[in-house]
């Protein structure tokens, strides 16, 4: 099953009386339980492209699909609440709040949804991504590795089908790299998530399933 579909995508900016193409047109998909790696040069088009799909942007022409619902002509609002029901960001930067415990970043996700604390799945979530003694610790108390691992977490929480993640190794070294690709990789098999994941380091595209190149707004199969 496709848990993402672009048809036909294509995002222009107007920048004064110069127009950008930083996405030519795109036809796209991703299934159930695929890790997709997307490299490619600074300023080729990979944010954009994650935004669009993520619903961040609108696409300037064409159809984005979540989930076999037409996402990107919803109106804002139900987009917003798609967006969140369906879709877990990982940043670059992991995006934690500060003043928040890594327990409470995932009860933040229950107040904005208006849903109960999940004590089994938060203790099964960090269990698996061994972070689940910090817990209680701030975000400025752990480790790079450990807030990505954190990052992850909070995306899984609330089981959307699309993980996007936007250089999310970038503030590591070479072995935690390795470890939160490989537990992404493992997350998507093992949940049946659609996953894409934007990076600068070809290496990590081993434990990826499928890669595509990026250059000039041109998306193509590595
Ligand atoms: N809001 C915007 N307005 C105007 N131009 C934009 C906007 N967002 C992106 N662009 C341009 O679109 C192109 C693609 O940008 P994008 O951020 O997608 O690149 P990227 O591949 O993610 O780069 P990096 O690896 O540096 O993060 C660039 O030329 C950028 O300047
Ligand atoms: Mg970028």
């Amino acid at each position: 099953m496709k848990l993402i579909e672009l048809k036909q995508v294509t995002k222009t900016f107007n920048d004064g009386r110069k127009k950008i193409e930083a996405l030519k047109q795109t036809n796209f998909s991703v299934e159930e339980g695929e890790f997709v790696a997307v490299i490619g040069p600074s300023g080729s088009g990979k944010s954009t492209f994650l935004t669009i799909i993520g619903g961040l942007q609108t696409p300037t022409e064409g159809q984005v699909y979540i989930n076999e619902e037409k996402f990107s002509e919803l109106e804002e609002k139900k987009r917003a609440k798609k967006r969140f029901d369906e879709i877990g960001f990982i940043l670059q930067a992991s995006n934690l709040i500060p003043f928040l415990t890594v327990k409470d970043q995932l009860r933040l996700v229950n107040k904005i949804n208006r849903s109960n604390f999940d004590k089994n799945n938060a203790k099964a979530l960090l269990d698996e991504l061994k972070i689940n003694e910090l817990s209680d610790k701030f975000p400025s108390d752990l480790s790079g590795g450990e807030r990505q691992r954190a990052a992850i977490a909070r995306a899984l929480y609330h089981d959307p089908s699309v993980i996007l993640a936007d250089e999310p190794t970038a503030s590591l070294d070479t072995d935690r790299a390795f470890e939160v690709v490989e537990i992404l990789g493992r997350e998507t098999k093992k949940k049946k998530k659609a996953t894409i994941m934007v990076t600068h380091d070809e290496r990590l595209t081993d434990y990826c399933d499928t890669v595509y190149v990026m250059k000039d707004g041109v998306l193509s199969k590595k």
